[in-house]
């Protein structure tokens, strides 16, 4: 079960080394499946999301190990093609596994997918990409079998640009004969950290980071040592608990142009923000200001992975603050327990306002999702009294050791 237990009120200080970025790594331990030789990634954060990626590659026949902030996979030999539909319910992103999977057995099946449960996360995006790319398809009881012995470079456009479909059509295109043309591809860093890994191991991927990602495929590709990049939501997510509980914070080990429409946000709510090579620095010495609005974008727009982190913000910021979600239906679950513990909030359909109130209160709330969880924590650190935090599994998919990365920084939070 476990639980947080969080004293609030207290200023941040310190020094924070952010952890190597989740959503990066998942679709690298993907990527590790299409060579035979072993592959060493660095930086790799130990968390459930990571070692549930890591059970299903050696579902498939890989040796895993993961700890000390690496993880060493190798996978000679493929013993399956059936992503387990108990594994794969726990991790949504065992969907980008189809291209892997594809792309080194030719054949794949996989139940439809789980994670967080913040709207309906379809997959058509995926499998329409899949299919242009000669992939044959068919969908029976739950399961989607594909069959891509006919698979083949070819141009593909995304009617939306979904990261998960991107990293799909990277991942099988990078084996396919000839050359695919991806238009409208998703932009976020991660995207950029995928073409990095598989060009490390021989492939060849240009223009990640726009929306036109050139893949050449066909070469044999290599093991390969590999630095993770940082994780640009747990940064964002220490920032805004600086800006709600005061004080000064380091984060080192982070990519500050990967954080610049959180930085504009909280530069204008009145934190003073300085990046210099790899480390950020935030000085917070007052109440926040409210943000007027905040409108979550495909990047480079603002995360909808810091949405709740920055409803937790508002609820305690001068003024008001209206927040759209753009990207996900339902990623208000966070709101009725800040209510609970005082904040004003009403959302309509995928518009929160979030009226700021003096202070927050302590109270007994329960993380619904990821980032709302972490949401509640901030919470907690800036409220006045005790807030306990349940279902905190939800957390410990994204965050590594957050309760001791905030106890390092000063604040009064033990896990129970
Ligand atoms: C990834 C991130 C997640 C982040 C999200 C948006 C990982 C492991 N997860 O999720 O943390 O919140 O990007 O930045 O990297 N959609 C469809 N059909 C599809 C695919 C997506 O309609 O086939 C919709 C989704 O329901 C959602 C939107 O597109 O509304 C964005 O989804 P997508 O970019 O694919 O996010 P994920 O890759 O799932």
């Amino acid at each position: 079960m476990g639980r947080y237990i969080v004293n609030g009120s207290r200023p941040l200080s310190g020094e924070i080394v952010v952890q190597g970025a989740k959503n990066a790594v998942l679709p690298l331990f993907a990527a590790a499946l299409l060579t035979e030789d072993p592959v060493v990634i660095e930086h790799c954060p130990d968390l459930s999301d990571v070692h549930n990626m890591g059970r299903i590659l050696e579902s498939l026949g890989a040796d895993v190990t993961i700890g000390e902030g690496r993880a060493k996979i190798a996978c000679r030999y493929p013993v399956s093609h059936e992503i387990p539909a108990r594994l794969a319910s726990e991790l949504r992103s065992s969907i980008f596994l189809l291209g892997s999977v594809l792309g080194r057995m030719k054949e794949a099946k996989v139940a439809y997918p789980g994670g967080c449960d913040i709207g309906l996360r379809p997959i058509d995006l995926h499998l329409k990409a899949l299919r242009e790319l000669g992939v044959k398809i068919t969908e029976r009881h739950g399961y989607i079998y594909c069959d891509a012995r006919k698979m083949h470079a070819a141009p593909v456009t995304l009617d939306y640009p979904s990261v998960g479909a991107t990293e799909n059509v990277m991942l099988l295109a990078s084996v396919a004969e000839g050359e695919t043309v991806l238009e409208n591809a998703a932009r976020e860093p991660e995207i950029v950290d995928l073409q990095n890994f598989i060009n490390a191991m021989g492939g060849s991927i240009s223009g990640a980071g726009s929306p036109t990602v050139r893949i050449r495929g066909g070469e044999r590709l290599k093991g390969t040592e590999y630095q993770t990049m940082p994780d640009r939501i747990v940064a964002g997510t220490y920032l805004i608990a600086c800006a709600m509980c005061t004080g000064e914070l380091r984060l080192k080990r982070v990519n500050p142009a990967h954080l610049s429409s959180l930085i504009a946000k909280l530069s204008k709510s009145g934190c003073k923000i300085e990046g210099k090579g790899d480390t950020l620095t935030i000085k917070a010495t007052e109440r926040p200001k409210g943000f007027d609005l905040i409108d979550t974008q495909p990047y480079p727009g603002f995360p909808t992975d810091l949405q709740a982190q920055m409803t937790a913000l508002a609820s305690i910021a001068e003024g008001t603050t209206v927040i759209g979600e753009n990207i996900f239906e339902t990623r208000f679950k966070h709101v009725p327990e800040l209510i609970k513990m005082g904040a004003s909030i009403k959302v309509k359909d995928r518009i929160a306002v979030v009226k700021g109130v003096n202070h927050l209160t302590g109270a007994e709330v329960t993380a619904m999702d990821l980032r709302g969880g972490a949401a509640l924590i901030l919470a907690g650190l800036a409220a006045h009294g005790t807030t306990i935090v349940n279902e905190i599994r939800h957390v410990e998919r994204g965050y590594e050791g957050i309760e001791r990365v905030l106890r390092s920084a000063g604040a009064d939070i033990i896990r129970i």
